[in-house]
């Protein structure tokens, strides 16, 4: 059974459809990568009569995504990815714009899944997912809609490495893009776009000055390098942490100081973890942090920082002592600030990744969408997003911002694929 779009949408208020209108527009003037996509989607309809159900953050960025997708011919369902950070004013003028939308900042865990159900009871062709919530959901509780799934794409290294784990069991019933592992959305993204967005979100919430203090970043992968870079480019001195001894030699290599956690805990002042993994500042690590250390994580689910033991440890919580800054005051009277609760800091206390960045994120995610609906025989399983894809995003944006690159001459082109010619 699918539903059509313009179904019932749950979202807070819809009085704030104009607001969300206004931040779309304001949005979309900064995503010309996804503009160009989205007017050759009108002309083209590579989506057409296709249902798409999607689960992430519900930003103005988003909504250019669902604008595209629509314009190609699609249904969209929307359901937040995130409950936190929803923008309910986005969620508004989508669902003024017909759009079946199932997003409310803040809902309790219990309506976050309703809401990725309401956005499957759609019966879709397509999923987008960002962090593996829908994905999930699909294969254990509405396996009766796998069938008619042509095929997904999931924009996050943790939702990814959950779409590997299917794979490798036999579950995943059908091909899902990582789109995570572009070159294009690396250097964006990850790197860039959270690198500034998250320390963004560290300092709106707590307003100190990064300049000389001690700065703790945990994991090197793409985000915590971005992270890293934008706190020493502040004029922080950053620590980082590591399990992965090829990421370690990285860090030390371009400059930083690498210790384990144990060893970073005492000296650091601020801490912000971005590995995809669970407890990097455990039990064992808060009786060492010095008073008014400042906890923040920017890794996609809110297991990187054991909150539940800073609770159990803390004689009083005090709760936004500033937005998005709760205080936990400890037994021997030292007090440890956790930034949004130990969330995602720069989607929480900041505004996320800025459109720019997303633009490229988005693009990829819409064309990869497109290549799916045409694409014959994928089998099931986790797909790299093909090279011509992230070549033309490159291409696209390049090209949006006035940026002309060389051509290989004939003579160029024939030295570099023969082996046969000599300097
Ligand atoms: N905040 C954002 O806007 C945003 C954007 C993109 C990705 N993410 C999330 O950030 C996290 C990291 O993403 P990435 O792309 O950098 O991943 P990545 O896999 O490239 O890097 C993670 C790094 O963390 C290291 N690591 C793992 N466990 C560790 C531990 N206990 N201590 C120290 N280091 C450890 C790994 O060795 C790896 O080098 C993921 O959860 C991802 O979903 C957040």
């Amino acid at each position: 059974m699918s539903v059509s779009e313009g179904s019932p949408s749950d979202i807070a208020d819809a009085g704030l459809a104009e607001a969300g209108r206004a931040r779309i527009g304001w949005a979309q003037r900064s995503m010309p990568v996804l503009r160009l996509i989205t007017g050759t989607f009108a002309s083209e309809r590579p989506l057409s009569g296709l249902t798409v159900a999607a689960c992430l953050h519900v930003t103005a960025e988003t909504a250019c995504l669902v604008q595209a997708l629509r314009a190609g011919g699609a249904s969209v369902f929307l359901a937040a990815s995130n409950p936190l950070s929803t923008q309910d004013e986005v969620a508004a003028a989508l669902a003024a714009d017909g759009v079946a939308v199932f997003a409310r900042a803040g809902v309790d865990r219990l309506t976050y899944d309703e809401h990725i159900h309401n956005a499957l009871d759609s019966g879709p062709d397509l999923v987008v997912d960002d962090g593996g919530d829908l994905v999930n959901t699909l294969h254990a509780q509405r396996p009766e809609l796998l069938a008619a799934v042509r095929g997904g794409c999931e924009s996050t290294v943790t939702g990814v490495i959950r779409l590997r784990r299917m794979a490798e069991e036999g579950a995943l019933a059908f091909p899902a893009v990582a789109a995570d592992a572009t070159t294009t959305k690396r250097m964006f993204d990850s790197t860039c776009g959270t690198g500034q967005s998250v320390i963004d979100g560290v300092l709106r919430a707590t307003n100190i000055l990064l300049a000389g203090r001690v700065v703790v970043v945990a994991g090197f992968g793409d985000c915590g390098r971005g992270i890293a870079e934008a706190a020493r480019g502040l004029g922080a001195q950053v620590i980082v942490t590591e399990v992965n001894p090829v990421r370690a030699l990285d860090a030390v290599l371009r400059g930083f100081r690498v210790l384990p956690m144990a060893q970073a805990a005492p000296v650091g002042e601020l801490f912000i973890t971005a590995t995809g993994s669970r407890d990097v500042i455990a039990a064992g690590h808060l009786p060492a942090l010095r008073d008014g250390a400042i906890l923040a994580n920017a890794g996609h689910f809110d297991v990187e920082i054991d909150v539940r033991a800073l609770t159990d440890t803390a004689v009083k919580l005090t709760r936004e002592v500033r937005p998005h800054t709760d205080e936990y005051l400890l037994p021997d009277g030292r007090r440890l600030l956790l930034l949004a609760e130990g969330r995602v800091v720069n989607l929480v206390a900041a505004e996320g990744n800025p459109p720019q960045v997303m633009d490229v994120t988005f693009a990829s995610q819409a064309l990869v969408l497109s290549w799916l609906a045409r694409a014959e025989a994928l089998p099931a399983g986790v797909h790299a997003v093909p090279p011509a894809i992230d070549e033309q995003i490159a291409r696209l944006t390049l090209e949006s911002s006035g940026t002309r690159i060389d051509a290989l001459t004939p003579a160029q082109q024939e030295y570099l694929s023969s082996w046969r010619q000599t300097p």
